[in-house]
């Protein structure tokens, strides 16, 4: 059987409200032990006490060793894992955590970075903005949210002068915020060799995609919090397991992870919508379909790599290194 990703155990060491919606959980090695070190825009899986295992981006900066700092939107429309979060975990908890990982890398050597975050989205780009601010890179951020009391980091962003520009619905009364980001304008302006990167609801990740589609994909960044793509489960195919020589048919309805968990593998997965990179695959032979949201348009047509909690195979038969 497939080992799962090992976990970590941690303590709660202090539970902020960093705005209206928002917790900021602090996690901290148990006794004489330490965190392993992590790269800005990385994220952790939280396993909870009710069962569920999410995700959530670090934002601290890679320099605080031994501390994850994790801010968690409650979505009382979600699925109960930030409900939980913001009802039940209380400092002094131990939980088990997933190492850092992640697909939103910081190109530290960027002449400049633009920083593009929506809502919860700030996150990953206040990690980010930490790790440009310390290394003393170029760097500017653009941050749009509802308004000032659903927006978090706001005292520390604010130290951060011009590089920061707040966007908060018309009607707020923040004189200093505009009310929406002119992304065109901002490409336009930006330096030969910037990268750019986007976290933020799907319209605004949509509107991203527009706007920089002309620029090589390689200077664009982007993470985004579900999978908007239609996850049909539709076809018959047959996966083979190259470690055990074991094969298992994939039905209609049913997803490789679930075909995978039916027979009692434990594979580790997490978000189960191809937005997380837990249950990434390597692939041995056959094409897969892709359906996630994670792997470049580049990595998708070399058919190595396949997120087996949504895509699927166009080939009757796909071997996987499992
Ligand atoms: S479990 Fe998150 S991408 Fe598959």
């Amino acid at each position: 059987m497939l080992a799962p990703h090992p976990t970590i155990r941690v303590r709660v060491t202090s539970v902020k409200q960093e705005a209206r919606d928002i917790k900021l959980v602090e996690l901290g090695p148990l006794d004489g032990d330490s965190l392993p070190p992590f790269s800005a825009g990385s994220h952790i899986d939280l396993h909870l006490a009710n069962g569920m295992i999410r995700s959530y981006s670090l934002s601290n900066g890679p320099d605080q060793a031994n501390r994850y700092l994790v801010g968690v939107k409650n979505e009382e429309a979600g699925r109960g894992g930030s409900r939980f979060i913001h009802e039940r975990l209380e400092v002094g908890d131990e939980i088990e955590i997933s190492a850092p990982r992640g697909h939103f890398k910081l190109e530290e050597d960027a002449e400049h970075s633009v920083l593009i975050a929506g809502g919860i989205g700030i996150t990953p780009l206040m990690s980010m903005s930490r790790r440009l601010e310390s290394l003393g890179k170029s760097w500017e951020m653009h941050y749009a949210a509802r308004d000032v009391e659903n927006a978090g980091f706001v005292a520390e962003l604010r130290g951060f002068g011009r590089k920061v520009q707040f966007y908060f619905r018309k009607g707020s009364r923040d004189i200093s915020a505009r009310d929406r980001v002119d992304l065109a304008a901002l490409i336009k302006r930006a330096p030969g060799n910037t990268h750019f990167y986007c976290c933020g609801p799907s319209e605004m990740i949509m509107a991203f995609q527009a706007a920089t589609e002309s620029l090589p994909t390689t200077r664009v960044h982007l993470e985004r919090f579900s999978n908007e793509q239609q996850v049909e489960k539709e076809g018959t195919f047959t996966v083979v397991l190259q470690r055990s020589g074991e094969t298992l048919e994939v039905c209609s309805g049913q997803t490789i992870l679930e075909a995978l968990l039916d027979r009692g593998f434990d594979v580790p997965y997490s978000c189960t919508e191809g937005i997380c990179s837990t249950c990434q695959t390597t692939v041995v032979s056959g094409i897969p379909d892709h359906r996630d949201m994670i792997l470049s348009k580049e990595q998708k047509e070399s058919n190595k790599l396949i997120m087996i909690c949504c895509s699927r195979s166009k080939t009757d038969t796909l071997v996987l290194d499992i």
